[in-house]
């Protein structure tokens, strides 16, 4: 018996979801899992996520279907469930990209009932960004706001429709006459720059006079419609029957400071990506999960797009860089290359070479990831919700760090205001992140400052291998928030994993 199963064993149905902004490295315990996993399944979300999977040493990089999908052809089955917003191109690119890897694809399952992503939520995503300039959301701009807005709102359609003509026109035709009003009030030069791009199949849904052209969309959803259709099913209720018959794997998507109901609103994604969220999205409910495993980075954080970030290495200077949609991989290498010495110590250089040693920048937009240090006080508030079951995940990326940070607390620096029924003043001491935007952004983190172990992990077999530094730090972490840390990976690679019996 593997010690993956040994691990598990007794348990049928596991939840890995990330307890911070997402991209933490679920992908490699998604994909360690779902060797032991029957079904997987995710739930919400949708092409705004990405994760690596990786074959003969080759990256592959795919948005919505289950990272299990390369235990397909073992017979396992992968659901992409009603919980998620699912734009049909790009599940019809990801599926071609499987074919042209020699991938199967014939146990994908995709939930009749999760909703269509159209047009004009794309179109209304991007340009809506454009009215909020600096207060931006930073969105991926693949229509999923404006998709779960429509659902909430009684708008939606659904993978369904895709398979039914008549209703589909009348639909998409109630849609588009909806959403042309709404976006009357933007420059027209601006919305034919969105409706050309490559995306939005490069203008062929535009139309000058009406902005989309309903005939091309309609015979386009209609194609999509038949290449999806064997794979379309009721799998909410495949995985209800399954429950405890089969090993289910719930595969999260973003991380819970990102959830719409728990996040760091409004800079947030517009699905609940916590547990909770998570298992409604897959058919089932939150007390059908027997273990709920969270991930975090080991011992820094990341953030893409807008928001607040306590702990961010360079502060404004790091949000307006990595949002100004200009820098990138290969300039900030060369910006990071050609600096002074002094330069390099700057938090704001600090933060950029942070972000080249993680690899960090973004898997669906390219975009760079803001990067800070690991944030207890967040830590210890999404425990008052979540499982505080630990992954800890890319302990490598600090090997050659003389000095490592861990904030424990804030020092509240706004004005009066109330939160949780509470005044709080200026000055004060908070050790649980308060889940308002503005509040939060007025927290000035405290640190506890900690001796990098400054040697590379690799041979480290198990927990009592791990250098007296690293582990004084770890015994910070779980004394400080009761996290049940189980899980350290320190490396990319299935090897680099460590199972924890004693902290
Ligand atoms: P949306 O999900 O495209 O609406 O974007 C809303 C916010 O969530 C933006 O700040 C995005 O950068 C962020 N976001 C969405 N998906 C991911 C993800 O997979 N990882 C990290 N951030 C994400």
């Amino acid at each position: 018996m593997s010690y993956t199963h040994l691990f598990l064993s007794g348990v049928n149905t596991l939840a890995v979801t990330c307890r911070q902004f997402g991209d933490t490295g679920k992908g490699k315990f998604v994909d360690l899992f779902a060797e032991w996993a029957d079904i997987i399944v995710r739930g919400t979300g949708g092409d705004n996520a990405g994760h690596t999977i990786c074959i003969d040493d080759k990256e592959l990089v795919v948005h919505l279907v289950p990272s299990g999908i390369l235990y397909d052809s073992l017979g396992k089955v992968n659901v992409i469930g009603s919980g998620t917003v699912i734009y049909p191109k790009a599940l019809c690119k990801e599926l071609a990209l499987l074919r042209q890897k020699n991938l199967s694809y014939d146990n994908l399952m995709i939930a009749h009932n999760a909703k269509l992503i159209l047009p004009s939520q794309i179109v209304y995503d991007r340009a809506f960004e454009t009215l909020l300039g600096k207060s931006k959301i930073g969105s991926t701009g693949k229509g999923i706001g404006p998709a779960y807005t429509d659902f909430v709102g009684r708008q939606s359609l659904t993978i369904n429709d895709l398979l039914n003509p008549n209703f589909l026109h009348s639909k998409l035709e109630k849609d588009l006459n909806y959403k042309k009003l709404l976006l009357k009030k933007y420059d027209p030069s601006l919305l034919e720059d969105i409706m050309n791009c490559d995306h939005l199949e490069s203008g062929l849904f535009y139309d000058q006079k009406d902005i989309f052209n309903l005939d091309e969309i309609y015979e386009r959803y209609l194609f999509y419609g038949e290449e999806l259709k064997p794979l379309i099913h009721d799998t909410d209720k495949f995985v209800r029957s399954n429950l405890r018959k089969k090993k289910i794997l719930l595969e999260g998507a973003q991380g819970d400071l990102l959830s719409v109901e728990k996040g760091t609103y409004p800079y947030v994604t517009s699905s609940d990506c916590t547990i909770s969220g998570l298992a409604k999205g897959a058919g089932i409910s939150e007390g059908d999960i027997d273990m709920s495993l969270g991930i975090i980075k080991g011992f820094y954080m990341t953030r893409v797009g807008g928001g607040p970030f306590p702990t961010e290495l360079g502060g404004r200077d790091s949000d307006d860089w990595c949002n100004n949609g200009k820098a990138n991989k290969i300039s900030e290498k060369l910006f990071y290359d050609g600096a002074s010495k002094e330069d390099r110590d700057d938090e704001f250089c600090q933060g950029v070479a942070l972000r080249i040693a993680g690899n960090e920048y973004g898997k669906t937009t390219g975009r760079p990831r803001r990067t800070g240090w690991l944030d207890l006080p967040l830590l210890r508030y999404v425990f008052e919700f979540n499982s505080s079951d630990l992954i800890l995940t890319k302990l490598d990326i600090l090997s050659e760090y003389e000095e490592i940070k861990i904030c424990f607390a804030y020092q509240y620096q706004g004005s009066e205001c109330y939160y949780g029924g509470k005044l709080i003043k200026s000055g004060e001491i908070i050790r649980v992140a308060p889940m308002d935007a503005g509040i939060l952004s007025a927290c000035e983190p405290m640190y506890q400052r900690f001796h990098g172990w400054k040697k590379s992990l690799d041979d480290c077999a198990n927990y009592h291998n791990l250098p007296e530094e690293l582990k004084d730090i770890l015994r910070f972490i779980t004394r400080e928030t009761k996290a049940n840390l189980m899980i350290i990976s320190t490396g990319p690679d299935r090897k680099n994993t460590m199972f924890v019996d004693n902290c």
